[in-house]
């Protein structure tokens, strides 16, 4: 009876395991768009359209950061943290026009791809990994 628990609970949370990395992959789909959108409109000094990428990156961003809360990564945290900051501040530089500014955030946005990239992403057989 213990023995078929103990798989149960194995099966149980392999599967939760798969479907969070699912959802982090479609995260990291949510902001991989995203970004590339804000950058074209950034470029095209497109005010709307870029404060909306801001927001969308800087709440996916927020997931991203809480699920390496739990973990207690800490620098995996930070980016996600200097990405949703940096993607906040471009927002409110989109809406005001401050191009200057939208270009410094989407310099900080994209350092924070690499560098939690650089600690914690990991070419699996079928494409990226979670590297803990
Ligand atoms: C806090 C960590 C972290 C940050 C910040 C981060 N990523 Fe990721 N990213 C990962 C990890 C881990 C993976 C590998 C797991 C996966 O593919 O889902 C990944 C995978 C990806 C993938 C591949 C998705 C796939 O199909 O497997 C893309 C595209 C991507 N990231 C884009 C970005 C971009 C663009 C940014 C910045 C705007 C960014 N990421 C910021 C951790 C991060």
């Amino acid at each position: 009876m213990t023995k078929v628990f103990a798989l149960t609970t194995l099966a149980l949370v392999a599967i939760v395991c798969m479907a969070q990395d699912d959802e982090y992959k479609t995260w990291m789909k949510t902001i991989g768009a995203a970004s590339a959108s804000m950058r074209k409109n950034v470029d095209a000094k497109s005010g709307p359209e870029a404060a909306a990428d801001g927001e969308k990156l800087a709440a996916t961003f927020e997931q991203v950061r809480s699920y390496w809360a739990k973990t207690n990564t800490s620098d995996a945290v930070a980016a996600a943290k200097t990405g949703h900051d940096a993607a906040m501040d471009l927002s409110a530089a989109a809406k005001a026009g401050n191009w200057e500014q939208a270009a410094t955030d989407v310099k900080a946005i994209n350092g924070a791809c690499a560098s939690c990239h650089g600690a914690h992403r990991e070419r699996g057989a079928d494409g990226f990994k979670i590297k803990p």
